[in-house]
């Protein structure tokens, strides 16, 4: 169902620690939206119009992380799993949290159909929500990501990729390539290519002896024609004696070498514990 893009209705959230400005429009209930500044209860997810009944809600809610399986943990990231048919009503505070950041004229309200991968940083007072994806549990058209977010407070820090690389991750485990569900933001695009970038570039500078495009997707499952761009992109392929090659450049390879300098977390494929649902 189209929606038409509305006025910015929230000014600010406060969820956890942080005040965070908000960015577009989202179809919280009207009681909500005649304050500016909204309430969200970091577990739970349930906004509260007045500090009030926020503290109040708080001496009752027992959550601490989100009510789903938790398939992935390392150090102070995990991820959970959970099915939008299971529960409904986080699904949909979630979906109506993370509108308030994404431009999208359309939110699905069925979260039925979905399953959402929800990245948390833990400390001593629980998993505090930084990020999450949704995917839906049946794609025609091969989509391994629907929706994908990283708020606002935590941006800029890695996360995003660190949650795109788990989408490749849980690909890998199923044995198919998938691409992210276009029309991609171009916070969304910028992210995936970057992504696509150093994962290629990793996988050329370590691999010894002739590979292929087939090749790179099925080690990757990033898909041929996201890995055919990416190459593009790189100026990667030279055509040489009637047919295309890959060909590393010392300019990426310097790049390559500079960015495994870079201290960052990944995602250690060894403490994922998930088979695919289905
Ligand atoms: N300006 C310029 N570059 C940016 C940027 C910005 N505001 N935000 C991210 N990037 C670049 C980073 O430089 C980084 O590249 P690098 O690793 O090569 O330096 C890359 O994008 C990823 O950054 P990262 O910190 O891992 O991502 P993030 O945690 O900020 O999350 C999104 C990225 C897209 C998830 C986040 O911006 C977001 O939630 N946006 C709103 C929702 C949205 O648009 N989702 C996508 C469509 S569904
Ligand atoms: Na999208």
């Amino acid at each position: 169902v189209a929606e038409i893009a509305r006025v910015k209705n929230i000014n600010s959230i406060e969820i956890g620690e942080h005040l965070v400005d908000t960015w577009y429009f989202s179809p919280y209930p009207e009681e909500f939206t005649r304050s500016l500044l909204v309430y969200i209860c970091e577990f739970c997810l349930e906004p509260f119009g007045s500090k009030r009944c926020f503290q109040r809600h708080r001496l009752k809610c027992t959550l601490q992380h989100p009510p789903g399986n938790e398939i992935y943990r390392k150090d102070d990231l995990s991820f959970f799993e959970i099915d939008g048919r299971k529960q409904k009503r986080w699904c949909r505070n979630l979906c109506l949290l993370s509108k308030l950041f994404l431009d999208h004229k359309t939110l699905y309200y069925d979260v039925d159909p979905f399953l959402f991968y929800v990245m948390t940083k833990t400390d001593k007072l629980g998993y505090h929500l930084v990020g999450y994806f949704s995917k839906e549990k049946e794609s025609a058209e091969n989509y391994n990501v629907a929706c994908i977010l990283t708020l606002p407070q935590y941006q800029r820090k890695g996360f995003g990729k660190l949650l795109i690389s788990f989408s490749y991750e849980l690909s890998k485990t199923e044995g198919k390539t998938g691409s992210p569900e276009k029309p991609l933001s171009d916070l969304g695009l910028l992210s995936y290519r970057s992504y696509w970038i150093d994962t290629i570039l990793a996988y050329l500078y370590n691999h010894k002896g002739e590979t292929s495009i087939n090749e790179i997707s099925r080690v990757t499952s990033i898909t041929n024609d996201d890995v055919l761009h990416t190459l593009q992109t790189l100026d990667l392929l030279r055509y040489y004696k009637g047919s295309f090659i890959i060909c590393l450049s010392d300019k990426n390879i310097e790049y390559h070498e500079k960015n495994m300098k870079k201290k960052r977390v990944t995602i250690d494929p060894a403490y994922l514990k998930w088979t695919p649902p289905h």
